[in-house]
C-alpha cells in the first residue's frame, strides 16, 4: 500500500536515480539553515585540525535530506563514504568487518540507526569512543575477546525518529542536527533546479503549485514534477501548466495543500469516529489499517507541522484547522452521525 503511493516522503523504486537530482556541495543544498551553518563550521575545523569530524546524527522525517547531506559532508571532506543500514547489520561480526575495511578518516554512514541490534549496538560504543573493537572469538570455555583497532573514521547516523535511540547511542554523537520541513520558496527553488535537470520547463507559478502540494519535502516535490512531466507529455506536448498540474495530482488524490486520500481518512477518523479526539494512536492505526510507526514517521509530523492535528499524554486530538481543511462543522466531543458518509 504504503510503497504505491505518490506522497509517502519515504524512499521508492522509482526514485532510485535520486542520486542525478542530489547536490553535491554545501553550498547547493537549499534550506536547513542552521543545520548548514553548524556543519560547515564542524567541517572547516577538523579540516583545518586535520582531524576526521565528529561523529554526526542526523534525524529528522523521510525525503527531507540525511542521505544526501551524508554524502555532501564526505564530498566536502574528501573522504570515502561507506553506506549501510541499522538492520543490515546483523551480526556483531558484521560491523566488525565493516569497520576494519574502513580507511582513516572514513565516513561510515547507518540509515536507520535506530533499527541497530542491541549486541551490534554494544560493539560501536567502543569503536565510537575510542576507536577500538572487542570481539569474541569462540563459543563456550575457549571463548576469548580480543581487542582490535579500527581506523579513525566518522559515524553519521541518521533516523527518522531520535527517540527511539538508546541514550548511550545518543550520547556518543559529538554533533546531533534536526532535518526540518522546507517552506515554499525553498521547495520552488529545489523543483526549479530538477526541472532544469529533468528537462522540464517551469515558470515561478507552475513551479508554486507544485511546493504547495510538496509537504515541505523535497523528495515529494522531485516525485510530483516527474508525475507532471509525464502528465504534460501526453496531454500538451510537454507543456506545464497549472491546469496540468491540477490534473496530474488530483488523479493522485493529492489536494492543493499536499494531503492525500490517508490523511484525510487519518483526520476524519479522529473527528468523526472519535469525536475530535483525543485518541491514542494505535486505535487510529487499527481504525485506518496503516502501521502506527508509519503513521508516526510519515503522516503525523506533517499534519503538527500544520496545525491540523495536537500531540496530547492521552491521545491525537484534531484542531478547528483540520475542521475546517475538511469542511466539516467544529463540534468535538459529538458524535457526528450525519458526517458519516464522508469518512470514506
Ligand atoms: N536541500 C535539498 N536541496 C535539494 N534537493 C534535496 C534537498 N534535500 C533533499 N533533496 C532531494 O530529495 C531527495 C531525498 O533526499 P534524501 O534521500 O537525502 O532524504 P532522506 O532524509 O535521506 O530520506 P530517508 O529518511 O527516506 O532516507 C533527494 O533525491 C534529493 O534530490
Ligand atoms: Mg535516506
Amino acid at each position: 500500500m504504503e510503497e504505491e503511493r505518490i506522497i509517502s516522503s519515504e524512499s521508492q523504486i522509482a526514485d532510485a536515480k535520486e542520486g542525478s537530482l542530489r547536490p553535491k556541495l554545501l553550498d547547493n543544498f537549499v534550506g536547513q539553515g542552521k543545520a548548514k551553518r553548524n556543519l560547515k563550521i564542524f567541517i572547516q575545523a577538523a579540516q583545518k585540525r586535520n582531524e576526521s569530524i565528529e561523529h554526526i546524527l542526523l534525524y529528522g522525517p523521510p525525503g527531507l535530506g540525511k542521505t544526501t547531506l551524508a554524502n555532501i559532508i564526505a564530498n566536502e571532506m574528501h573522504v570515502n563514504i561507506k553506506t549501510t543500514s541499522g538492520p543490515a547489520i546483523e551480526r556483531p561480526g558484521d560491523l566488525a568487518a565493516i569497520l576494519t575495511n574502513l580507511q582513516e578518516g572514513d565516513i561510515l554512514f547507518i540509515d536507520e540507526i535506530h533499527r541497530l541490534n542491541r549486541s551490534v549496538e554494544e560493539v560501536l560504543y567502543p569503536a565510537m569512543e575510542d576507536f577500538e573493537l572487542d570481539i569474541v572469538i569462540g563459543k563456550g570455555p575457549s571463548a576469548r575477546s580480543i581487542r582490535l583497532d579500527v581506523p579513525h573514521f566518522t559515524l553519521i547516523g541518521a533516523t527518522t525518529r531520535a527517540g527511539l535511540l538508546s541514550a548511550p547511542l545518543r550520547d556518543r554523537f559529538g554533533i546531533i542536527e534536526r532535518l526540518e520541513f522546507y517552506n515554499l520558496d525553498e521547495l520552488i527553488f529545489i523543483v526549479t533546479r530538477a526541472a532544469g535537470v529533468l528537462g522540464v520547463a517551469l515558470n515561478e507559478n507552475t513551479a508554486l503549485e507544485i511546493a504547495k502540494r510538496s509537504r515541505g519535502t523535497p523528495r515529494i516535490a522531485n516525485r510530483l514534477l516527474k508525475r507532471v512531466r509525464d502528465w504534460a507529455q501526453i496531454k500538451s506536448d510537454g507543456i506545464v501548466t497549472k491546469a496540468i498540474i491540477k490534473e496530474a495530482v488530483t488523479g493522485l488524490g493529492v489536494d492543493h495543500i499536499g494531503l492525500d486520500d490517508v490523511d484525510r481518512k487519518y483526520l476524519k477518523t479522529i473527528i468523526i469516529k472519535f469525536r475530535g479526539g483525543p485518541v491514542g494512536v494505535d486505535t487510529i492505526s487499527a481504525s485506518i489499517a496503516e502501521e502506527s510507526d508509519t503513521i508516526e514517521d510519515v503522516y503525523e509530523p506533517y499534519l503538527l507541522q500544520l496545525g491540523f492535528i495536537e500531540r496530547t499524554p492521552r491521545g491525537r486530538t484534531a484542531t478547528l484547522l483540520a475542521y475546517q481543511h475538511l469542511d466539516i462543522a467544529y463540534r468535538p466531543g459529538v458524535v457526528q452521525q450525519d458526517e458519516q458518509y464522508k469518512l470514506f
